[in-house]
């Protein structure tokens, strides 16, 4: 309902809660209490007697009304949830899943207070920030599920690159990074069988206009840190959306390689001297390769090495 008082208000100076009563098929009052709900999530709206609502600005928060309006999408973030505040956006994803949501729903919190990184790490998500995780049904073989996780960084890194002129840098796995700092991180969880995926979650955490701890300075950075000025967290969101629903398609019908090469195109490693730190050892060596399977092909003074996980430093 909403939604749909927004719309109206956006297409127009001044609406009458009676005009607006009519349409929605509601009663002035019942308009007037979500036109209250609208101002206490930050709408400027001004009432002015027999005129009615003026739209002055709208924040940049991405709820759903924000994110979902017009949104250009198949799959991705036709369905969106935004919170305050949870524990961790891909917790709350895990329990939708649980009540059978439709593919593509997204879950959105302004802060998580146990937000997780990769190999159990915390993933710092004060405010400001882009927390978020979009669940998926992949109809694709479980061994290509890291495919996702590289159409997502591929998303991220074009929407920033569209909106700012920033060209991050992805590192391998999935890492973004700008000026050799981290700007985003992502963290994909699957239920899966040998040959089945039931459900895949993208947590995508994009450091927007946040502030960092101390103990990140140096290692991480900001949009608006390398900017100098806030970054529309609205505008960010759906970019990322509309381009995750792009590349997934392609996913979805088997094109990995088309998602291989534009993960390529943001990722300068072929040729690199690397040192990985993976699940059970150290290893150095001259990257060959990254398949299809997202796995790292290294060459070492022993002969070729894959490794499907790890951190790498060039
Ligand atoms: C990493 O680089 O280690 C991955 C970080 C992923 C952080 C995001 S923020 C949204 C989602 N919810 C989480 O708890 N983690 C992911």
């Amino acid at each position: 309902m909403r939604e749909e008082i927004l719309n109206l208000l956006k297409k127009q100076e001044f609406i009458s809660g009676e005009y607006l009563a009519q349409q929605l098929e509601i009663s002035r009052t019942a308009v007037w209490k979500h036109v209250q709900l609208l101002k206490n999530q930050g709408y400027e709206i001004e009432s002015v007697k027999h005129k009615g609502y003026r739209l002055i600005s709208c924040p940049d928060l991405p709820i759903k009304e924000e994110i979902t309006r017009n949104l250009k999408t198949r799959i991705i973030g036709k369905e969106l949830y935004y919170f305050q505040i949870l524990s961790s956006t891909n917790n709350y994803a895990k329990t939708l899943v649980k009540k059978h949501v439709p593919e593509g729903t997204t879950v959105v919190s302004e802060m998580q207070t146990e937000g997780r990184g990769r190999k159990e790490r915390v993933w710092s998500s004060p405010p400001g920030g882009l927390w978020f995780s979009v669940i998926l049904y992949p109809s694709i073989p479980p061994h290509y599920a890291m495919m996702i996780t590289m159409a997502a960084s591929v998303a991220v890194a074009e929407a920033i690159k569209e909106l700012t002129d920033l060209q991050p840098q992805i590192k391998w796995p999935n890492d973004l990074l700008v000026s050799r700092k981290k700007i985003c991180g992502i963290l994909t969880e699957l239920d899966a069988e040998i040959d089945q995926i039931h459900y895949l979650i993208v947590g995508i955490g994009i450091n927007v206009n946040n502030p960092l701890e101390k103990h990140l300075q140096g290692k991480a950075t900001s949009l608006q840190q390398e900017l100098g000025y806030a970054v529309s967290r609205v505008r960010l969101l759906r970019r990322v959306l509309q381009k995750l629903d792009e590349f997934y398609e392609y996913l979805t019908k088997g094109k990995y390689e088309v998602i291989r090469r534009l993960w390529f195109s943001h990722a300068d490693i072929i040729g690199k001297e690397i040192v990985v730190h993976g699940e059970r050892e150290i290893i150095s060596g001259t990257v060959l390769n990254v398949d299809v399977t997202g796995t790292l092909i290294i060459q070492t003074s022993d002969g070729e090495k894959r490794v499907v996980t790890g951190d790498i430093e060039l």
